[in-house]
């Protein structure tokens, strides 16, 4: 099932409308993407905390509390300000599992300028479930996401 990423823009850009608060976005953003991407198994936000992410809002089975930036595959992320895009996360050396019935992964970092505020972490149970389109449709939707954050300075300042 291919997913209309457009919509979900708009779809995102309308939960926006009604209100701004950082918090409310954020857990609508996740619970948004959680309930339209097929077959995934944990989609949630990772927030910048001094040099660690620490778990923000999120859809699935509880995990990791905190990550230090440059371990696992969302600290890679973060560290390096680039999405990862893992087919096999066995693989990955330094893989944090926080679900074993995890097997591909898609973190792409939350960007303001050239800092890193967060992270979403898409988990999925079957091998090589991301692909270069899911990849340029969910940075997309991170981009608009961020924005909405960025109504009011005090607002990223503050994220969640
Ligand atoms: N697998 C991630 C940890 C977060 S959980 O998947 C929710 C990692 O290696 O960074």
């Amino acid at each position: 099932m291919a997913v209309d990423y457009s919509l979900l823009e708009r779809q995102l850009v309308a939960l926006a409308a009604a209100d701004s608060d950082p918090l409310a976005l954020s857990a609508n953003f996740v619970a948004l993407l959680y309930a339209e991407l097929p077959a995934i198994n944990w989609l949630g936000i990772y927030v910048t905390r001094g040099s660690d992410l620490v778990l923000g809002p999120f859809q699935g089975m509880p995990a990791c509390v905190r990550i230090p930036f440059g371990q696992g595959v969302c600290g890679t992320a973060a560290e390096d300000a680039v999405t990862m895009r893992v087919a096999d996360v066995h693989a990955f050396d330094g893989h944090i599992a926080c679900d074993p019935a995890s097997n591909s992964e898609l973190v792409v970092p939350l960007m303001t300028d050239s800092n890193v505020i967060g992270v979403l972490d898409i988990d999925s149970p079957q091998q090589n479930r991301f692909t270069e389109k899911d990849q340029m449709g969910v940075e997309r939707l991170c981009q608009v996401f961020v924005g909405q954050l960025q109504f009011g300075q005090e607002t990223i300042r503050g994220f969640i």
